[in-house]
């Protein structure tokens, strides 16, 4: 997949390069908030990356060591970091990590049978959209394998013009900053909400956060 491979190359600077969760602090902290976390909470983190996400879902929102991670990415080099990252947590959930192309059925098919089996409550879907052609799939599979009650929440960038800032945005996150990623969970959740940030007001590109609940 070349996003990973992008990705591969990317992980040892990743986190020096996006200053750490600088830019995607707040949306990061509504996005959390609307997953609606409590002690003892199994939560998904699909593309998670470096695990930049893990301290907030471990501690803020007090899942605590009764709570588990699953955490989703198709970066060997990326999981590699997100694996330090869980073991220096001071509040450590049960981690499970499992590394999954999602642009191919086989990675898919991966992702779907572990959702089957762990049922985490909570799905938390970080930067990572825009990145798949095959978005609309991905969302949609996901959201059919999961239980009645599941809370979903999407954070990631949005543009809907070509400009020069989403250019830029699309070639270092190897993405697509137009797709409407959001659009499965406004189509079938219920109490769907949609939140704009600006943090890169220079780059004329949003940062939403998606949420709602399966009926
Ligand atoms: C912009 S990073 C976001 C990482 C993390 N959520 C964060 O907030 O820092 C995008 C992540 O999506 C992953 N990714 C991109 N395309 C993918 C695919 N087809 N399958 C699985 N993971 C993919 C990359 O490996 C990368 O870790």
């Amino acid at each position: 997949m070349a996003e990973s491979r992008w990705y591969d190359k990317f992980a040892p600077f990743y986190d020096v390069g996006t200053f750490g969760d600088l830019f995607y602090r707040k949306p990061c902290k509504a996005a959390v908030e609307q997953l609606c976390l409590s002690f003892g909470s199994s939560v998904a983190d699909v593309f998670c990356g470096t695990g930049v996400d893990f301290p907030m879902l471990a501690t803020h929102t007090k899942v605590g060591e009764e709570g588990a991670v699953m955490a989703f990415d198709g970066s060997e080099g990326m999981l590699k970091h997100a694996k330090t990252r869980a073991e220096r947590c001071t509040v450590s959930p049960s981690f499970e990590f499992l590394q999954a192309d999602f642009s191919r059925s086989d990675g898919l098919k991966t992702l779907e049978d572990a959702i089957d089996k762990e049922s985490p409550q909570h799905v938390f879907v970080s930067l990572g959209l825009t990145c798949l052609e095959n978005w609309r799939e991905f969302c949609s599979l996901v959201f059919d394998v999961c239980p009645s009650g599941t809370r979903f929440s999407i954070i990631d960038v949005y543009s809907d013009r070509l400009t020069l800032g989403a250019r830029f945005i699309n070639w270092v996150g190897a993405a697509d900053c137009r797709r409407p990623v959001w659009s499965v969970l406004e189509e079938r959740c219920e109490s769907f909400a949609w939140q704009e940030f600006r943090p890169f007001k220079v780059l004329d590109v949003s940062v939403f956060v998606a949420s709602g609940g399966k009926p």
